[in-house]
């Protein structure tokens, strides 16, 4: 018999109120969807409880320069390790040439060959457990959705209040975009500071510039003005933004200093703020499940329970197998909302009872409420690169630059975020990336709109503690048609670097060509694509949807359906991926939620 029943609470709504252990709300989960809900929510005047499996990493400095955030993603003492899969098919994983095995020693095997009496683990895909999340050791890179990402709620739900015209004023509010031109539509006075300060334009006459030039042809603009199109703001609105292909500038959630902002430093200064609001913070508190009313035609969700302890979850390279917290319950006398991103927030839903039945059956959990779209629909952008060796060291960083590009013969939109500069990055693997030396110059490749969205999150034990099993079986439907535009977008800037002259030239291709000047087939290519794609912005594993599709978790206000007083606030929360980047996109829904939240608590006081 499972240990964890479903509780049956004699707790009457009196009770709850009087307990010292209460809040108006609790948020699980401290990250772009989480964090800056729990503040606005403090803020509004009523009490919350923040509660965070990990600790606060913000003074760590792999953490504070938002410049060594591949060291930040590789810190074992805040990084959780998923180990997924992106098909069906063993053998294709196998190609994979990041693999990572356990080895009889129990340290890592990255490669195609492992040693004798290897455990194959899976692709490396990491997260955080800390204050802030992931936006702690992400790239800190911010942009837009397309506006069809936003409309594409109205469509499925009827609310109109996600139509794209009135998605923009959260932007303005939470953006301190300290970059913004003048006159323009952004916000300055929020609490992210936003700004280009990622990488210098690069000189003229410089590698950078000269490369820069190339790529400019190549994309069909005009070079003449290479000075002002590095510098055009991506986060700009208007009618025609989705269309806009060409250079921008990179930005991101960091200073001009380039030190990291985020969620983790709202919470900070809502803590501090001498106003004294109701801001309860509880760190190294790993949630173990929601509890609910024992009302079992209408539950509600009544609190949480935990367990209290650093590195109690499984994904920790610091967790020691047999650790316990003791189980705590804490109550809510509004709503929980869960917000433990795009792999967390499922499985915490499936270990409190909530989603597809026979999959809780499995595993003893009792049903609360039948919801197969728990776990589903996850998607990702899919991520590769053309990475080269120029003929001889770089002389400057080559320059940093963002090049949209439009590759798709059936949607209006460009549908590729492009980032070219001397970096290397070919995916994750645990001590990634390959430092090639001076030379290397790389163009990353972030496509946007996957058509499908076949990847899951599914129980692997009804142990909280355990780590899930992860699948986002990429290109599983209409794979052509996503590996083409990506193929299409290398062949256009292998284009640009190939016209490149001087000494610097040729540049020696790794993949997906290898060589100086070769030439391969489209289907090697595509071949290469698709076995090595990464990524690295999961989200719709509890997504939003009309009342009719069964596979709706979430209604347009974050409710999860067929329970009260339960949301989901984070990445996990959208119906298709947002665009290119999906930290700011988060950001942006976690202020929507806390309007929505707050005019419920309003209509109902
Ligand atoms: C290496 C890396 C680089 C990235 N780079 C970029 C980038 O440059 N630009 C971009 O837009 N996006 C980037 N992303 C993605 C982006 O950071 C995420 O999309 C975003 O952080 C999602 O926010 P979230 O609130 O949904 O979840 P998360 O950020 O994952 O936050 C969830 C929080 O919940 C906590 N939690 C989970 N379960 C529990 C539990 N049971 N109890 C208590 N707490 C719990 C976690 O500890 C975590 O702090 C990157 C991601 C990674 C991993
Ligand atoms: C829980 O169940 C008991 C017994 O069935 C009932 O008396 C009580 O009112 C219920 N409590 C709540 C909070 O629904
Ligand atoms: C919404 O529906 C309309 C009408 O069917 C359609 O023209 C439009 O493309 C849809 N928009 C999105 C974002 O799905
Ligand atoms: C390119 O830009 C320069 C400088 O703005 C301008 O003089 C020139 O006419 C442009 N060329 C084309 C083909 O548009
Ligand atoms: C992208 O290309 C397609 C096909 O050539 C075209 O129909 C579409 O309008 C283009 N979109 C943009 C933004 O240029
Ligand atoms: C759990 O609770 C027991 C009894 O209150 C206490 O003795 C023990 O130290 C606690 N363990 C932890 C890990 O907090
Ligand atoms: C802990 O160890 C046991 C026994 O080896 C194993 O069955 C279980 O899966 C481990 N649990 C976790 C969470 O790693």
């Amino acid at each position: 018999m499972r240990s964890l029943l479903l509780p049956l609470f004699a707790l009457t709504a009196a009770a709850v109120e009087q307990a010292s252990n209460t809040y108006d709300y609790i948020v699980v989960g401290s990250g772009p969807g989480g964090g800056p809900l729990a503040c606005n929510l403090a803020r509004a005047g009523y009490s919350t409880l923040l509660i965070e499996a990990g600790k606060d990493d913000g003074d760590n400095p792999e953490v504070a320069d938002l410049a060594n955030f591949n060291a930040a993603a590789n810190d074992p003492n805040m990084r959780w390790d998923f180990f997924v899969k992106h098909s069906e098919d063993p053998a294709r994983e196998l190609k994979f040439q990041h693999m990572v095995w356990r080895k009889r020693d129990g340290t890592f095997y990255v490669g195609l060959d492992p040693p004798a009496g290897a455990t194959q683990l899976g692709i490396w895909y990491p997260r955080t457990g800390t204050l802030g999340g992931c936006a702690m050791h992400n790239g800190g890179v911010c942009a837009l959705p397309a506006d069809s990402d936003w409309n594409i709620v109205v469509n499925k739900t009827g609310d109109t209040s996600w139509e794209a015209s009135k998605m923009r004023k959260y932007l303005i509010k939470l953006e301190k975009n300290t970059d913004a031109p003048a006159g323009s539509d952004h916000g300055v006075s929020g609490w992210v500071e936003i700004s280009q300060s990622y990488g210098a334009v690069p000189a003229q006459g410089s590698d950078g510039w000269n490369i820069d030039t190339q790529l400019a042809i190549a994309t069909g603009q005009n070079a003449s003005n290479l000075a002002s199109l590095v510098r055009r703001d991506i986060l700009a609105g208007g009618p025609d933004k989705d269309q806009q292909t060409g250079f921008f500038a990179m930005s991101g959630h960091v200073d001009k200093t380039g030190k990291r902002t985020g969620p983790r430093w709202y919470i900070r200064s809502t803590l501090n703020d001498p106003a004294k609001y109701p801001l309860t913070l509880s760190l190294n508190t790993f949630v173990t499940r929601v509890l609910f009313s024992n009302d079992t035609a209408n539950p509600a969700a009544i609190g949480v329970e935990y367990m209290q302890g650093a590195n109690l979850y499984s994904a920790s390279p610091r967790y020691k197998n047999g650790t316990k917290g003791n189980l705590t319950q804490v109550f809510a006398r509004k709503e929980v909302i869960v917000s433990g991103g795009a792999f967390n927030s499922p499985q915490l839903l499936k270990l409190s009872g909530i989603g597809p039945k026979a999959e809780l059956a499995k595993f003893d959990i009792p049903l609360v409420k039948d919801l197969p779209g728990v776990g589903e629909n996850m998607a990702d952008n899919y991520e590769a690169g053309i990475l080269t060796l120029a003929n001889r060291d770089l002389g400057d960083t080559g320059g940093y630059v963002v090049i949209m590009l439009n590759t798709s013969k059936t949607t209006h939109d460009r549908n590729i975020y492009a980032f070219c500069g001397s970096f290397s990055f070919e995916g994750f693997w645990p001590g990634y990336p390959t430092d090639y030396g001076p030379s290397q110059y790389e163009c990353a490749l972030v496509h946007m709109g996957p058509r499908s969205q076949a990847g899951y999150v599914r129980l692997r034990s009804a142990d909280p503690q355990d780590v899930p099993d992860i699948n986002f079986r990429f290109f599983e439907s209409n794979g052509d048609e996503d590996l083409t535009e990506i193929l299409d977008a290398v062949k256009t800037i292998r284009k640009g670097i190939r016209a490149v002259t001087g000494d610097v030239a040729p540049f020696d291709e790794q993949h997906p060509c290898a060589g100086t000047g070769a030439e391969c087939t489209d289907e090697a290519q595509k071949d290469f694509i698709k076995t090595q794609a990464y990524s690295h912005h999961p989200t719709s594993s509890c997504a939003i949807g009309a009342d009719s599709d069964p596979m709706a978790v979430l209604d347009s206000k974050f409710r999860v359906r067929g329970v009260r007083n339960l949301r989901v606030v984070d990445a996990s929360a959208f119906p298709v991926v947002p665009g290119a980047f999906p930290v700011l996109p988060t950001m942006m829904l976690s202020e929507k939620a806390s309007e929505d939240i707050l005019a419920d608590a309003k209509a109902s006081s």
